[in-house]
């Protein structure tokens, strides 16, 4: 969970090693560094802290030079501190890495009893020692790399560079993502696309088992057992201003504002209102397997989790297959079932959480046909997968996930819609009504969005709450539960999402006068049981934030505080009902003054278990 970047071309490198490590500070943000080839020597300039110290530290120390690598790293092993940053310094060559080495143990104490001393507490320091230890007279960087890491086992994405070698970067990928950008007299590698687009939106790929050589001029790239491969560039068509903040006060804002673009973006082709159907090649799924599968299985976490517990009721209700979601996390250590008339759908908007990779790989192993629902292309869990439908939010740089959680509900229900359609359980004109809602969405939220000043006034009453619980029925309960991780997320709130029929079971014992409740209770089918909850909440003078429809004034009776949202169809009710619940957080962590973008201990990635 750390971003690396590195760059071989005419430009000073260290600047461009800032601005895409900039970018790529939402998959780790507790300390950075960087190295870079001046004049015969490498230097390296790290800090503990976020960026900006290691910005400070760089005015302290400019460097020349115009090959170099950098990372912001999110502790595993060693705490967060300047002598554990990367890159991390053995004799000629210096590593940044981000992974996890297995193991490590083992390795290090060869390397101590032959005598290698240790500046780090980390396992990337090991990576660093074997390199060198290889990079004898004669042996290339290449060479050396590839000779070590016979040695390894784990996760990485490594960025090196020999002080032997001042023209390249090495670089090496297992399991961490890793990009290369093919630019015009420059090369460069990231763990992610974003740091890429200031230079280029040409990018290629590397696999699990690739190592690769890059020059100013050429990406060299070969298995690890020396096959050379031919790899063209791809080009993505993020523009470099996507991951920018654009006048807004954080990435957060930015993207939940972008939320009906995003949902119009991954609409886009992908539905014929004519035939109440979606497009079949749009899927990344064979007719065939729709009718084949006897169950569906989601499997995700996180705020794609929430995703998944709508995924389940749309595909039982449209489709009428069994549906079940499952925490990634929970199923890899257990034994789980999956057969080949299971379709297991994998939700990941970064494409890379361990958990959900390793229980994706799991299911296939015993059969079943996996589809994915990715933001990212070509990332490590749609590779895993039989398929990929793709969510085109753009990039999501914010570490709480809002623009990518409600294209993930559109592709679902698209999904949901086509699965209906091939099994004869949803008629045309049905579809097409569910769609037409769909298709009217991006409108309901540009609306819900303007009505942000009254989610301010929430904000400000309610910001010095130290818990708040977050009810919701049918589609409603998915988004009391990402309403409530939204807050704890970015304010630092205790907040706990709960199924409203499940408060009298627990819950209600924490209701007095200081307990803030918000209730997601639009004019949908469970509206009158949601009221009786509401009743119970307020009979016990909780206090009640309701997100209600339109013009209902029952509803805006018993609340003491509404927020209100346009009248949409039932099934596409959470498209907009989370809208609200994304900006009670946002403001609250602003008004409290937290770290939004990047909030305490969290990271965006996951490619930890
Ligand atoms: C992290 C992120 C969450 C995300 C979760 C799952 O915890 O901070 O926003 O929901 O990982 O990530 P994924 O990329 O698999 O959706």
């Amino acid at each position: 969970m750390c971003g690396i970047v590195g760059y071989v071309g005419s430009s000073r490198v260290a600047p461009v090693l800032l601005e895409g490590l900039r970018r790529l500070e939402y998959r780790g943000y507790d300390s950075a560094g960087v190295a870079v080839h001046v004049d015969g020597k490498i230097e390296i300039v790290r800090a503990a802290g976020k960026l900006d110290q290691l910005e400070h530290a760089l005015e302290a120390r400019p460097m020349n030079g115009s090959v170099g690598i950098g990372h912001t790293r999110w502790a595993t092993h060693g705490r967060p501190s300047e002598q554990n940053a990367h890159p991390l310094l053995a004799g000629d060559v210096a590593v940044v890495h981000n992974g996890i080495i297995e193991n490590h143990v083992e390795l290090k104490r060869q390397l101590t009893n032959s005598g290698v001393e240790f500046s780090s507490d980390t396992d990337t320091e090991i990576v660093a020692h074997l390199i060198n230890r290889a990079h004898t007279e004669g042996v290339s960087l290449m060479a050396a790399v590839r000779q070590a890491l016979t040695q390894v086992r784990g996760a990485y994405a490594l960025a090196i560079v020999s002080r032997r070698e001042p023209d390249c970067i090495v670089i090496a990928k297992q399991s961490s993502p890793l990009v290369i950008g093919v630019g015009d007299g420059e090369m460069l590698c990231a763990s992610d696309i974003p740091a890429l687009l200031p230079h280029t939106r040409r990018v290629i790929f590397l696999d699990d088992g690739e190592i690769a050589q890059l020059t100013a001029t050429e990406a060299r790239i070969e298995t690890l057992d020396g096959k050379p491969v031919e790899r063209a560039a791809k080009t993505v068509d993020w523009s470099p201003v996507a991951a920018e903040k654009s006048g807004f006060k954080h990435f957060m804002l930015k993207e939940i504002f972008e939320q009906p673009r995003a949902v119009e973006d991954t609409l886009r082709g992908r539905v014929s209102l004519e035939t109440g159907d979606v497009v079949d090649s749009e899927l990344g799924l064979d007719g065939e397997v729709a009718r084949q599968i006897d169950r569906v299985v989601f499997l995700a976490c996180g705020t794609s989790y929430h995703a998944a517990l709508c995924g389940r009721y749309w595909v039982e209700q449209l489709a009428k297959v069994p549906a079940h979601t499952e925490l990634a996390s929970e199923t890899r250590y257990r034994d789980p079932v999956f057969t080949s008339r299971d379709l297991v759908i994998a939700i990941s908007q970064s494409g890379e959480t361990l958990d959900t990779w390793a229980a994706v790989k799991t299911a296939k192993e015993h059969g079943a046909h996996v589809l994915a629902v990715c933001n990212v292309l070509d990332s490590a869990i749609p590779r895993m997968s039989h398929g990929a439908l793709y969510t085109h939010a753009g990039p999501e740089i914010g570490v709480a996930s809002t623009k990518c959680f409600t294209t993930q509900l559109v592709a679902l229900l698209l999904l949901a819609i086509w699965l209906g359609r091939r099994r004869d359980t949803l008629n045309s004109h049905r579809a097409a009504t569910l769609l037409q809602a769909l298709v009217e969405i991006p409108h309901a939220m540009r609306i819900t969005l303007e009505r942000k000043d009254a989610v301010h006034a929430a904000a400000r009453r309610w910001m010095h709450a130290e818990h708040m619980l977050f009810l919701g029925r049918g589609l409603g309960y998915p988004i009391a539960l990402e309403g409530a991780l939204k807050l704890k997320e970015i304010s630092y709130a205790h907040a706990e999402g709960y199924a409203a029929g499940e408060m009298k079971h627990g819950p209600i014992a924490l209701i007095d006068e200081n307990m803030p409740v918000v209730v997601v209770m639009p004019r949908d089918a469970h509206f009158e049981k949601t009221l009786s909850n509401v009743q119970e909440v307020r009979a016990r003078e909780g206090q009640v934030i309701g997100i209600i429809s339109d013009g209902d004034q029952e509803a805006a009776a018993v609340a003491q505080m509404t927020l209100s949202v346009p009248n949409v169809a039932d099934a596409v009710l959470p498209l907009v009902t989370i809208v609200p619940l994304q900006l009670l957080a946002y403001y609250i962590a602003d008004l409290k003054g937290t770290d939004v973008d990047q909030p305490r201990n969290l990271a965006k990635t996951v490619t930890v278990e």
